[in-house]
């Protein structure tokens, strides 16, 4: 058994409605990996339940695994808005809102994140960054100032599979993981973690 495993069978079971949407996930995409799944899908529900959001921004929605995760959590009458590029993902991620638990929370936006958050309003709880990974600095210089006082970015996949540590990795997407990671360290306006969990996921508070 390896540690994945073993913490598996030690944190609170995956709801069946998001097993079943994992294992879609991998029998119809090419980049299943992506897909939160159990152990991070419950740490996202566990953040948001701490955090009782009312107005959630997700950034990426792939399969909607995350979104429906964090809407586990959302407050009474508040939203998760999620964005995703991928336009031929519309039919099937309607149809699972539509039906999964929670899914009536979530409104889907579809098109480049970086055109639709100004679109969105600002007074943010939490936003989700997950999207493109060689545009974090974008996204986050955008959301930023869009998020209350007191509100949490949290930013998946900052660990980039260990290459931020090889210094062999110069591959656009490490460099933006890079440009990231020491953008935040730097930033003086926010609180920051890292949780080496999965592929590394950083809390930003904003003060
Ligand atoms: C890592 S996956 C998201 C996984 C999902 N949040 C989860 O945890 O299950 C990244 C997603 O971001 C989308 N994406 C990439 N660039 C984007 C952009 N500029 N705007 C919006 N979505 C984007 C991709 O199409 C992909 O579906």
């Amino acid at each position: 058994m390896d540690l994945e495993e073993y913490i598996e069978k030690h944190i609170d079971r995956e709801p069946d409605h998001l097993h079943a949407l994992y294992r879609r996930t991998h029998l119809t995409r090419l980049y299943a990996r992506m897909c939160s799944g159990h152990s991070q899908g419950r740490l996202l529900a566990m953040l948001s339940k701490m955090i009782r959001p009312a107005k959630v921004l997700e950034l990426g929605t792939f399969t909607g695994y995350s979104a429906l995760c964090i809407a586990e959590g959302i407050a009474d009458g508040g939203e998760l808005h999620t964005v995703e590029i991928d336009d031929e993902a519309e039919d099937e991620l309607l149809e699972l809102f539509a039906s999964a638990p929670v899914g009536d929370r979530i409104r889907l936006h579809i098109g480049d994140a970086l055109d639709i958050i100004p679109t969105l309003g600002d007074g943010w709880d939490m936003v989700f960054i997950d999207a493109n990974k060689r545009n974090y600095c974008d996204y986050y210089e955008l959301v930023l100032p869009r998020v209350r006082p007191g509100g949490y970015i949290l930013a998946d996949n900052t660990l980039w599979d260990g290459k931020v540590v090889d210094g062999e990795a110069h591959d656009p997407q490490t460099e933006g993981i890079l440009a990231f990671n020491d953008l935040i360290a730097g930033d003086e306006r926010v609180e920051k973690v890292i949780l080496p969990i999965r592929d590394g996921m950083t809390i930003i508070r904003k003060k």
